[in-house]
């Protein structure tokens, strides 16, 4: 029976394998956030030398790049990438995606907004029928948390604060709890138009192209 870091881990190498042939040297990869992506980035350290570097999705993602040798570039700096390789809290069969639970969602977004193609990594437990057993995270200007929160209740949701934690853009998290999400790309949309609201954690406007799903039985690609 393989734990569940031995399937983070057969997610991550079977990342590394299919990223591999993508790896030139003005090849730029865009690197996620979470304990995944760590073991993402631990194994990309082996092809170091052979791409040119990376773009992170949050400065705990760039430390260890850097630790690891790995060049680390501006997103501004870059103009496209073959590929973004990241994990998630949940996924569906459509390859919709909560995440944010490490509160790295709006870099996330972002480097994500610029590569060809989204290479989503987990273990087959997030694996959902319907997202939103996991709260959806929304990152928001502080001064908009009471505002945003209210507006989640009036959803159905279940705000809550993520107490002492704050994103590397320097807002607050308020994590929603109680959404049955049937149409995440219309939730998406209807939570970006909210005033205050940075990014909510819906990846449904651009799912992943990919997933590679560890499973028992080896990996499973959808
Ligand atoms: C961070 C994320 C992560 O991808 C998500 O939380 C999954 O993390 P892990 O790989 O540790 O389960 O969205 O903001």
């Amino acid at each position: 029976m393989l734990s569940q870091q031995d399937l983070k881990q057969q997610a991550a190498d079977a990342a590394l394998q299919y990223i591999a042939p993508m790896l030139t040297s003005d090849a730029v990869i865009g690197v996620g956030t979470g304990s995944t992506a760590d073991l993402f980035i631990d194994g990309l350290a082996k092809f170091r030398g052979k791409f040119r570097g990376a773009v992170a999705s949050s400065e705990r993602s760039a430390k260890r790049l850097t630790d690891l040798g790995i060049l680390v570039l501006d997103l501004n700096e870059v103009q496209t990438m073959p590929v973004y390789v990241d994990g998630a809290d949940e996924i569906n069969a459509q390859l919709h995606m909560i995440k944010g639970g490490g509160g790295a969602l709006t870099r996330e977004k972002i480097v994500a907004s610029v590569a060809k193609e989204f290479v989503c990594i987990a273990d087959e437990s997030k694996l959902v029928d319907v997202l939103g057993r996991f709260p959806l995270p929304i990152e928001v200007l502080p001064i908009a948390r009471e505002a945003v929160a209210r507006m989640a209740t009036s959803l159905g949701g279940s705000p809550a604060l993520r107490v002492g934690f704050v994103t590397d853009n320097g807002n607050q998290i308020i994590d929603v709890s109680g959404l049955s999400i049937n149409d995440a790309c219309a939730l998406e949309l209807a939570l970006n138009n909210v005033p205050g609201v940075v990014t909510n954690g819906l990846f449904a406007i651009h799912p992943a192209d990919v997933a590679l799903l560890a499973t028992q039985s080896g990996i499973r690609r959808l």
